[in-house]
């Protein structure tokens, strides 16, 4: 008897058999996938091995820079097999290091040292006299600072005696990071891949600015005659395709101008931050910035660009960076007590212009009910001059007037009458801010970090009571961009 088998059959079989592979393949993919999501929203990568204890790194970060560093962090150690888990400082405490064999804080410092403010609620733990000995740790710091300040990565340095002081063994010498200098960065990596057993990560690089990708498309000084630097609002625009996507609170850095050199003589090429003032609906990306004067009487090499420099059309080297700290995230249902001063207006801005839009969405027709959906805003804004220091007034009266703004309190150190700084409005809300405080109210303070955000700071924990908030700052409910 013949066996004879149609070529067709076997070319069928082997096509099913295929299909069944690919789906497979596909199954498990989406497995991996979404149990990657998973450790993600749990901010974990990999799982500790069972009785293995798991890596922590912890960032303080206000900007976003050391989150982003320690993400990197996390990620060569996975990829070298290691159960990590990543967090903010604010969220480790002794029970947190008692389950960690090893610990990797990259943190940032703001003011005379001071931590940021994802490693505040940490901070008060190393003046606890009850601090726990951590003789079993092994620790690494990296320190990320500007070497143009007095405290140079003072508070990493902190943390890494305070490491060392209760019994944490490191596992190298702190890493300092003056500017983000990308030599001592990859300097980390190289130390973690040797004493940690990381796995070397290829060349760090520093986030990619969009060369030539923006123009300047328009520019207005809004305080003419003030007593002040010059303020300009700048709208700017891709040169081709669409906008990008970013959120409101999210910044972006811009490059110095081709040939711009530094206090030392050396070409610039330190990109420098600035508040996001609109929202992509908007259609343009907006921006506040003040004309730096320096004790020269030259001008800032960023800021005297866009402000005076800069023609109209001309390009711009530029990225838009996430700033998950001042995004409105949970909140976003939340009533907003919004606090600034200066060109703080412009992430402020954005929060509003976000909620203008929710209220006119297409969807809900620009409907009472759409507007009435969208909580309530209230502002306290602080400048020098009433008459022309009050950025964007016309869109501010009309938010108010609409609704958008339940409240404007207004504070002028320059009020031949009322001389007065935005901290002073806040005391005099004694009655109506705890009451906003327990409707669910988030608190949103953008602006100068030396010349408001420590008095506004100051002035909450009075009129709120410190434990309310701490506890508004633990629930993502106080946020801020100061700079
Ligand atoms: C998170 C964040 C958000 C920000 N948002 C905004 C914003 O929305 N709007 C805004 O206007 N700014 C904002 N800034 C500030 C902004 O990033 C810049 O710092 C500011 O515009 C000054 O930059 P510049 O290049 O003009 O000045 P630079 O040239 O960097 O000069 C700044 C300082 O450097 C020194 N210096 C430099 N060159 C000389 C020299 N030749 N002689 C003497 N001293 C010198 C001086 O101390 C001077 O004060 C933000 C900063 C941060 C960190
Ligand atoms: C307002 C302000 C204050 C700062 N103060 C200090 C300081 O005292 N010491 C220091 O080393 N760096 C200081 N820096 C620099 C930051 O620590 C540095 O830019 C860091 O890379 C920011 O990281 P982050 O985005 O994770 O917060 C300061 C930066 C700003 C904007």
């Amino acid at each position: 008897m013949s066996f004879s088998v149609d070529p067709m059959r076997w070319w069928t079989a082997l096509a099913l058999l295929s299909t069944y592979g690919l789906m497979c393949a596909t199954i498990w993919w989406a497995h991996r996938r979404r149990e990657r999501a998973r450790l993600f929203q749990q901010n974990q990568l990999g799982e500790a091995s069972t009785g293995e204890k798991r890596v922590l790194v912890a960032h303080g970060s206000q900007t976003g820079q050391a989150e982003q560093l320690a993400w990197r962090t996390a990620e060569s150690l996975h990829l070298a097999g290691r159960g990590v888990r990543v967090c903010a400082l604010n969220e480790v405490d002794a029970a947190a290091l008692a389950e960690v064999s090893e610990l990797y804080v990259i943190t940032s410092t703001y003011g005379e040292g001071d931590p940021p403010d994802s490693a505040a609620l940490f901070a008060d733990h190393l003046d606890a006299p009850d601090a726990p000995r951590l003789s079993g740790l092994k620790h690494a710091v990296l320190a990320l600072g500007d070497r143009e300040y007095e405290h140079f990565c003072g508070f990493g340095r902190r943390v890494d005696g305070w490491l060392s002081q209760q019994g944490a063994t490191p596992l190298f010498e702190r890493i300092e990071v003056n500017q983000m200098d990308e030599a001592a960065i990859r300097m980390w990596f190289e130390h973690l891949s040797m004493h940690a057993g990381a796995a070397a990560m290829d060349g760090w690089q520093a986030e990619s600015l969009d060369v030539a990708g923006w123009r300047l498309a328009e520019r207005r000084l809004l305080n003419a005659g003030s007593p002040g630097e010059g303020v300009y609002h700048l709208e700017l625009e891709p040169v081709d395709g669409p906008l990008p996507t970013w959120e409101a609170g999210d910044l972006v850095h811009i490059a110095p101008p081709e040939g711009a050199l530094n206090e030392a003589g050396e070409p610039d090429r330190q990109p420098r931050a600035y508040s996001i003032a609109s929202v992509p609906e908007d259609g343009r990306l907006h921006l506040l910035v003040r004309l730096r004067r320096l004790a020269d009487g030259g001008t800032g090499c960023v800021s005297g660009w866009l402000c005076l420099h800069a023609s109209i059309g001309e390009r711009l080297t530029l990225g838009v960076r996430a700033h998950p700290a001042f995004r409105i995230g949970d909140n976003a249902d939340r009533r907003l007590l919004l606090v600034g001063n200066g060109t703080g207006m412009a992430g402020l801005r954005a929060h509003l212009r976000a909620r203008e839009h929710a209220r006119c969405r297409p969807g809900q027709g620009g409907s009472e009910a759409a507007a009435s959906a969208v909580a309530p805003s209230w502002l306290f804004f602080g400048e020098r001059d009433p008459q022309i220091d009050l950025h964007h007034r016309e869109e501010l009266q009309a938010w108010q007037s609409g609704g958008l703004l339940a409240g404007l309190d207004l504070a002028f150190s320059r009020d031949p009458h009322q001389p007065a700084y935005v901290k002073q409005r806040l005391a005099e809300g004694t009655r109506d801010i705890p009451e906003w405080g327990s409707q669910g109210a988030a608190i949103y303070v953008c602006g100068s970090l030396a010349g408001m955000a420590a008095a506004v700071d100051e002035t909450l924990r009075e009129v709120l009571g410190g434990d309310t908030l701490l506890a508004l700052q633990r629930q993502g409910r106080y946020q801020r961009d100061v700079y």
